[in-house]
């Protein structure tokens, strides 16, 4: 067992508590700090306040080991290292908002002041190359009085869990990244993935912040590029599912995310592409292939619109059933969710919506507080046609004979056995 260390964790999101959950697990004490009252109190109970399969139970059963405060100061005074976790959005043209990671460094920073010996920051947020020098080093120094790499240590240890196998992927990553500056910083990461036997790689700070930028940008482009490939076997009459099973079996290519459909939504491939465009621009980079990445994603969920507008020319006052409205199954998250495009462009044509979702409906009905939600995958049959929008376990055993159905993300039953029956990209 490696040493046990006093971890906090700033921001309690889907990263920040996953990590926490896991690093307690892994038998290190955590402090969680959010500026969410509801969130802290959450973490306490061993409800995260979202759906993520697995995480509440690790939180009960290491309870002992783990508080939460909203008082940022108090944690990284009772700990020998703090991650930040906190969330980097888009500003609204695509750049990268910086705002409560500084915000975060400003506060470690004040604790930082008072910190008697050596305290080692590690961001976990996505950040582009360059923020952690640019934003983070001026905001920890500015508030602490203290350098950065001398006084404190500052490194990153980017984060690639999938929402709904987070806690899996977190577990059993199939790497771990080290961005250092200095050894102390390095080797307290070591401690504290010890246990970890996938390959850890050390690398500058930048270069740690490319590799998950590059990492979300090629998975965006391998989603989109099975897309495209999608449309074009569509308008073959070809299956690009099956396209894709003889493609990825080259050892060079590999079968994964090339699962063609609506495309890619939730909270970081849109956001992560956008600001890798945001900075290329500003490095008079063009980004050519990465702004192809996005327009095809964007025009994906049109497609699905058109398909259904072949079977019903007047969608005006049609009732329209929408299975799936988070961007993926097993998760609430509606971040991006392909959803929103696809229920956009049936409202303006004029349709009666129903939707549902296993988890996600209260969340989505902040965004569409209007259309009807139905209590069931069922009920939502009852419409003139139906959307298959994410592919959630449950709507793969429902009863399509007799119903019209355009699917996004192939629901084998939906295809063998409804009446009319179109997929995206097969
Ligand atoms: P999230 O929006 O779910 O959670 C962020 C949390 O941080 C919120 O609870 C918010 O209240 C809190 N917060 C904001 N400012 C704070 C402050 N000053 N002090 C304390 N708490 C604060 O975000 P997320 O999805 O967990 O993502 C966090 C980061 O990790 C982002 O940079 C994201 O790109 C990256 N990331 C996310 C995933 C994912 O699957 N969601 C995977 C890998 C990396
Ligand atoms: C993604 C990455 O997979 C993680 O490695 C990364 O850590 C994370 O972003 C992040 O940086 O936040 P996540 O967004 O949780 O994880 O979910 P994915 O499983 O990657 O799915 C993203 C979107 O792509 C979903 O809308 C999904 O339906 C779509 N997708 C995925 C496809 O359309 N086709 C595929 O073949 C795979």
């Amino acid at each position: 067992m490696p040493n046990r260390m006093k971890i906090s964790i700033i921001g309690t999101g889907y990263v920040g508590t996953v990590t926490g959950a896991c690093f307690a697990e892994l038998g290190h004490h955590v402090v969680f700090v959010d500026i969410s009252p509801q969130r802290v109190a959450g973490i306490l109970k061993g409800d995260p306040g979202f759906y993520e399969p697995g995480i509440g139970e690790l939180l009960k059963k290491n309870s002992q080991r783990i508080s939460a405060t909203e008082d940022t100061k108090s944690a990284v005074l009772a700990t020998d290292c703090t991650f930040i976790a906190v969330n980097t959005p888009s500003c609204a043209d695509g750049s990268l908002d910086t705002t409560y990671i500084e915000k975060a460094s400003e506060q470690i920073g004040s604790a930082l002041r008072e910190t008697p010996g050596w305290h080692t920051v590690i961001v976990k947020s996505t950040v582009l190359p360059g923020t952690i020098e640019k934003i983070l080093v001026p905001a920890l120094e500015r508030t602490s009085g203290k350098r950065a790499y001398v006084d404190f240590g500052l490194c990153t240890n980017p984060e690639f869990l999938k929402e709904g196998c987070a806690i899996e992927d977190f577990l059993h990553t199939d790497r771990v990244i080290f961005g250092v500056h200095e050894e102390k910083s390095q080797r307290i990461l070591e401690d504290l993935y010890a246990s970890f036997s996938c390959p850890k790689i050390v690398t500058s700070l930048k270069t740690a912040e490319m590799i998950k930028y590059t990492s979300n940008a090629f998975l965006s482009t391998k989603i989109s590029f099975s897309n495209e490939i999608g449309n074009i076997c569509k308008a073959l009459e070809i299956d690009s599912r099956s396209v894709f099973e003889g493609v990825g079996l080259d050892s060079r290519i590999g079968p994964h995310f090339f699962r063609s459909g609506i495309g890619f939504g939730g909270s970081c491939f849109p956001k992560d592409i956008n600001a890798l465009i945001a900075l290329a621009k500003e490095e008079q980079v063009n980004p050519v292939l990465l702004n192809a990445v996005v327009s095809v994603n964007e025009s994906q969920p049109e497609r699905m619109i058109a398909l259904l507008k072949r079977h019903m020319h007047d969608l005006n006052h049609k009732k329209i059933g929408v299975l799936g409205l988070s961007f993926k199954p097993d998760t609430d998250d509606i971040r991006e969710s392909r959803a929103i495009p696809i229920i956009h462009s049936l409202l303006s044509e004029g349709s009666c919506v129903m939707a549902y979702d296993p988890v996600a409906i209260e969340h989505f009905k902040t965004i569409f507080p209007s259309i009807s939600y139905a209590a069931s995958a069922e009920e939502v049959l009852s419409s003139d046609a139906v959307l298959i929008v994410t592919e959630w376990d449950e709507f793969k055993h429902l009863d399509y004979r007799e119903k019209l159905v355009i699917d996004g993300r192939k629901i084998k039953k939906a295809q063998e056995e409804a009446k009319i029956y179109e997929g995206v990209c097969w």
